[in-house]
């Protein structure tokens, strides 16, 4: 039998139940996934507690997780780009990767080059879902470029340490905030030219100090509600406040007027699931996104390991802001 953690109310993290789930067999276009790494991201924690989020919260009862890597065991009658025993990673909806095996949609899912042998299982549950949300941020919602002085929130954090990276490899000089000095240091050897710890200092003030008062042109916004509004005095005139995630909870309304007088700011809520709609758009972020992890210039950081059973103990570690670099579940 196949083991799951199931949810059947939204609530606090211990709302998981590890038990038998019924697998179906894949339909005409879908595949079959054994498990073998589960990615833990901050958006399965909006879904689990009910939280507002981008994508609608799926009814209940449900396998949450949205990012896994595995093998294929099974196809339906319609696909021909996958095989059995295909090694695949996904990393966008439906849920249902807190689990030993899944059905999922071939036309959403990735074949893993052969030819990376530098990433385990592990490495790339940690990368898919954070490393394809930094390429389209990075390239998509704005073309980072050498010389760009950008503001990373979390910057310690899975999505934080993977940003710091690339943006780093791109030539921009980067100002991350954290929490505390090891996470700090960690963004530090990720790439972070400056950081800010919350507590001790104040990142719209390095940011005018570092960029001699002028402002980003982006801003890279994941914590919501308690910085939102800093945020944009971080930005130059036409910056784009990316609104990526909420961490602290949903940012203050916006008043249109005044990203006009604050020098005709872009406002934007970007999302995965948004960018990598189409198939050819999800194929290329990939194959940018392998191209990098091939030189080896983006670690995946997997600093927390659990069983699966336990991912309600991920949860607990990730909303206590327990956590610096990504978190993998094995099944
Ligand atoms: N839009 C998209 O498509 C997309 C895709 C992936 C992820 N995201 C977003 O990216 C962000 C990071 O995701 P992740 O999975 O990599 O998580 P994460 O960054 O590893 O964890 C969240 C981090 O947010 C910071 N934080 C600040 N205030 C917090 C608070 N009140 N409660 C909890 N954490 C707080 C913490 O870092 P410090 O302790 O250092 O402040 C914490 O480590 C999330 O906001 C997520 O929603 C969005």
């Amino acid at each position: 039998m196949t083991k799951g953690a199931v949810i059947y109310e939204k609530g606090k993290p211990d709302v998981f139940k590890w038990e038998d789930i019924d697998v179906p067999d894949p339909q005409n276009d879908e595949v079959l996934i054994k498990n073998t790494a589960v990615g833990v991201n901050y958006i399965d924690t909006y879904h689990r507690r009910g939280m507002p989020h981008p994508w609608p919260v799926p009814d209940l009862p449900i396998v949450l997780g949205i990012e896994g890597v595995g093998i294929v065991e099974g196809i339906g009658s319609e696909i021909s780009d996958f095989n059995v025993g295909d090694r695949v990673a996904y990393a966008l909806p439906p849920h249902g990767a807190y689990s030993q095996k899944r059905v999922y949609p071939a036309n959403k899912l990735i074949k893993v080059p052969e030819n990376l042998t530098n990433l385990s299982d592990n490495d790339l549950a940690a990368l898919m879902l954070k490393g394809l949300t930094a390429q389209f941020l990075l390239k998509r919602t704005y073309k980072v470029k050498k010389g760009d002085v950008i503001l990373i929130h979390a910057a310690a954090g899975g999505m934080g340490l993977i940003l710091c990276q690339w943006a780093k490899y791109l030539g921009a000089t980067i100002i991350g905030t954290v929490s505390s000095e090891e996470k700090a240091q960690k963004a530090k050897d990720a790439g972070a030219d400056y950081t800010v710890i919350h507590s001790k200092g104040d990142f719209v003030k390095t940011v005018r100090e570092v960029t001699e008062g002028q402002g980003c042109p982006i801003v890279y916004e994941s914590i919501g509600k308690d910085t939102f509004k800093r945020s944009m005095d971080c930005l130059r005139p036409m910056g784009i406040l990316a609104s990526y995630g909420h961490a602290s909870g949903a940012p203050d309304p916006v008043d249109v007027i005044e990203l006009g007088t604050r020098g005709s700011l872009f406002l934007t809520r970007p999302a995965i699931m948004h960018y990598m709609e189409k198939r050819e758009d999800l194929v290329n972020s990939a194959n940018d996104l392998f191209e990098i992890l091939k030189t080896g210039k983006i670690k995946s950081n997997v600093n927390h390991l659990y069983p699966l059973s336990e991912v309600s103990e991920a949860h607990k570690a990730i909303e206590a802001r327990k956590t610096i670099g990504a978190t993998v579940l094995i099944p």
